[in-house]
Order: structure tokens, then sequence, then C-alpha cells
């Protein structure tokens, strides 16, 4: 059983509350029933705290989520407020004032006419909703259709429902439920560090995505309604950058076809590249857009599917009805929220700091870690950056314990030294493979980068 007692020392302990409720963990199915969690109890901006008083950078967002901090007053009075007014509407009855203001918010920052936004409670009902609104889609527009498979990459992580699980290429998180799955194609994903055809950029010709059109071809486009891909890897892959020729290749091809794009921005979306979106350092405009994580900022769990005018279209012209929906899709909470973190963002331009600090916070990594035997890769853009560990950085060797338990191990250390960060694994051929994100909340400063410059190279100091 669990052992939710913290035990670590981070170095900087100050005066909490809160923990003296948390005594007694035996009622907890928790994700990983094995390990202990310190128990945490507070959050302010960059900062966690546990129990015993032990201070966290929160190097990770949690999961990329919390990218305007936590503790601000303003996102926790808008909540109370909407509680206090108005705290459900059903979204097939009824809509309400902040519903159609964040989705003129989310229209708004979204490039191109992805205008139509399709709101639910989180990133796997996002991509879960996108894949079936790109099949209903072909059966508005053409009245029958054998369109339904989505294309997906190895190594992306779209969520854990059936449906989005089965758009995923994530080996270890699909291999236990594969026999329940969508039987869904896979290309390789554009991991320039490891090319997948032994190549180098730009001489390799972007095999990489031009590898969509043969898998089409061979499965034919009058089966395939969509592709979807991360615009930059994520969870699974450790920030990995498609070169500059990536999306606009994938988007012709897509064109081509007749193939919905979908790309999923679930990690990246609201400023965490450098960008509003991160499809946006492309150029390119998919079909459909799905958001989630910093949407909420962790403040409350709200997603969406962003749509094009002529998807939308499609349905009014059509049955006029999204056979789809959640219960608490839309709801009043996640709507005020919604707004109050998205003013929050636009007004202290975090899309900015991100690509500026971030840029700062990856020279800065390479600076200390360039020579440390242990560091593979440092990439990414903006405040996501992603390290690759290995066993040894001129062959490349991955650590051959597989399932990411490398990256574990640095992540505890890490945690030792008063830096959360978030392990993967499992990139290199589904197995072997380990890597980190980090990626603060945007509104971390150039001193605060500093310290977790300073902290994770503490803790790269003992990984060895
Ligand atoms: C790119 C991407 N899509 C979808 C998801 C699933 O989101 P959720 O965990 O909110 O269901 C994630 C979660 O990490 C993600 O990174």
């Amino acid at each position: 059983m669990g052992d939710s007692r913290g035990v670590l020392e981070t170095g900087v302990k100050e005066e909490v509350t809160g923990g003296e409720h948390a005594v007694d963990d035996r009622w907890v199915f928790y994700r990983d029933v094995s390990r202990s969690h310190p128990v945490l109890v507070k959050g302010s901006g960059i900062y966690l705290w546990d129990k015993d008083g032990n201070r966290y950078i929160d190097g990770c967002s949690g999961a990329l989520v919390t990218n305007i901090g936590q503790g601000l007053p303003g996102i926790a009075e808008a909540l109370a407020e909407q509680a206090r007014t108005l705290g459900f509407a059903h979204q097939s009855r009824f809509t309400t004032p902040w519903l159609l203001e964040l989705c003129r918010k989310v229209a708004t920052l979204a490039p191109g006419d992805l205008n139509r936004v399709y709101l639910v409670s989180g990133g796997s009902e996002a991509t879960e909703t996108a894949m079936k609104m790109a099949r209903q889609y072909f059966l508005e527009r053409d009245g029958v259709s054998q369109k339904h498979k989505v294309i997906g990459r190895w190594h992306a992580f779209h969520g854990n429902t059936l449906g989005a699980l089965s758009m995923s290429g994530t080996v270890g998180r699909r291999r236990k439920y594969a026999p329940m799955l969508v039987d869904f194609p896979h290309i390789n994903p554009p991991y320039c560090y490891r090319c997948p055809y032994n190549r180098t950029y730009p001489e390799c010709g972007i095999k990489c995505a031009y590898e969509l059109d043969t898998v089409i071809k061979t499965e034919s486009a009058d089966y395939i309604a969509a592709f979807i891909a991360e615009p930059i890897g994520g969870a699974a892959t450790g920030a990995i950058v498609p070169p500059p020729e990536y999306w606009r290749i994938i988007r012709e091809i897509c064109d081509r076809y007749d193939i919905l794009l979908i790309v999923d921005e679930v990690m990246t979306g609201f400023g965490r590249t450098g960008r509003h979106f991160a499809i946006e350092h492309w150029g390119v405009v998919p079909d459909l857009m799905t958001v989630a994580k910093g949407m909420g900022a962790g403040y409350f769990p709200i997603g969406a599917v962003i749509a094009r005018e002529r998807i939308w279209e499609a349905f009014l012209r059509g049955s006029g009805k999204f056979v789809h929906g959640h219960t608490y899709g839309a709801n009043p909470l996640a709507c005020r929220v919604g707004c109050a973190v998205l003013d929050y963002y636009t007004e202290h331009d975090l899309a900015k700091n991100s690509a500026d600090i971030g840029q700062y916070l990856l020279d800065g990594l390479l600076t200390v870690l360039h020579s440390h035997p242990n560091v593979g890769d440092v990439r990414g853009k903006g405040l996501m950056i992603g390290i690759e560990l290995v066993q040894d950085r001129d062959t490349k060797m991955p650590f051959p314990q597989g399932g990411g338990q490398a990256a574990e191990r640095f992540t505890r250390i890490a945690l030792e030294e008063g830096v959360v960060v978030y392990p993967g694994g499992g990139a290199v051929d589904g197995v072997l493979g380990d890597h980190f994100l980090v990626g603060p909340p945007l509104i971390i400063t150039k001193e605060q980068a500093d310290e977790l410059i300073d902290r994770l190279y503490r803790a790269f100091s003992r990984f060895q």
C-alpha cells in the first residue's frame, strides 16, 4: 500500500498549515499504488509546499497545466462568484454568458478560421471529440462516407480513453489495452535526434512527413477521416520539434487526399511554446485543434475542440446535430474560470514571456548540461523543454532498464533538490528511452529560471 507521509528534504523549508488532515491513505487507489506521495498543501506562483514545509519549484506546471501559476485570488473569486450565482446549466438546453464569452476569446486567439469552439472537460475528451467530429463531418458533408480511420503517430500521446489511446502511439500506455483499441494506422514521428530512418536533416528529404502519403495510399484515402499529431511532441517524446518544412508538407498531403488535419494542442496551447498555439510556428492552420490544460490552468477542468468554419457549416447544412456530448461540457464554472484564466494570460502577455524566458532557460540548461555524460539532447520551444537521458552521450545509447525507469530515478533526485519535472520513457523503441519535460508556469521570471537551472544542475550532479 502507498505511504503518503512526506519523506523529502528539499533544503528550503517554510511554515505551512493544512497537513494536519493528511493522516491515512489506506482508502486511496493511487495511480501508482506502491509509491509514497509527498502531501502537498500549498501552491503559489511557481512554487509548491508539502505538509512538512518543503518548498519545490514546479518545474513542469503539474503536467504542463498551471500556466498562470497557482493561488491567484482573482481566479478563485471568479470561481466562487459563479458557484454562488449559477453553478450548473446543461448545454443541450441552455447557453450562458460565460460560455459565449469564452468561445469568443478562444476563437479570437486561434489562428485562421478556427472559429467554432466545442467545449469539453479535459484533454482526452477533446481528442475523443475531435475524432468523432471528423467522422461525422464526412457523413454530414457527403451523406454516405466510409471515412472513419484516424492516422496517428508512434510515441504520440492524445489521452487515455480508448479512442484517444487508439490514436496515440505510446506503446507503454497502449500495450495492456491493445485488444480493446481501434486498429488505427500510425506513422513515425519527426524525431531528428534519433531519426527513424537513420537520416540527417536536411538530406533526409523529410521522409517522416512523406510517410503520411505512403500510409494513406496503402490504407486508401476512402477510409481515412483524419490525421492527428501534436505540433511539438509532448509527454511521450519530450518536446521533439519537427523540421521547418514538416507541417507544410503534412497540410498539403491532408488537402490532397481530403483528410482532416487535427492538431493536438492540449499540452502546447495557450502560450506554452512561445506562441498562442504551437502550430503557429509553422504558419499552418489545421481543420480541428484540441486544447485543454492551459485553458483552465489547473483552476478547473476544461478543454475544447476548435473547428474551422467549413466543419461547422457541414453540420449546419446537414443533420444540424453533433451526436456527442458530456454532462459537464461547457458548464458555467468551467467557462467562468476559463474566461478569467485567458484574461490573465493575455493581459500579462504570457506567450511572450514563455518565448523569452523559454529561450533563456534553454540556453542556460544547454550551458550547464552540455558536457554531462547522461544528457543526450536538450530541445524544445518556449517553456516546453525536453531533456533526453542516455547511458552514453557519444553513442546515444539509452539506459538498459527501459520503461522510463532512469527518468523516474532522475525525477526522484530532482524532487529532493526541490524541483518537480515530468518524466517519460519509451520513445526509442516503445520500451527504451528516458526523458523528462521542463515546463514551469509561464509567469516564471529570469531569477526563478536561474534557480530552476541551479537545482536541475545539482540533481544532475547526483544522477551520475
Ligand atoms: C497532447 C495531449 N493530448 C491529450 C492529453 C490528454 O489530456 P487529459 O489528461 O486531460 O485527458 C494529453 C495529456 O497529457 C496531452 O499531452
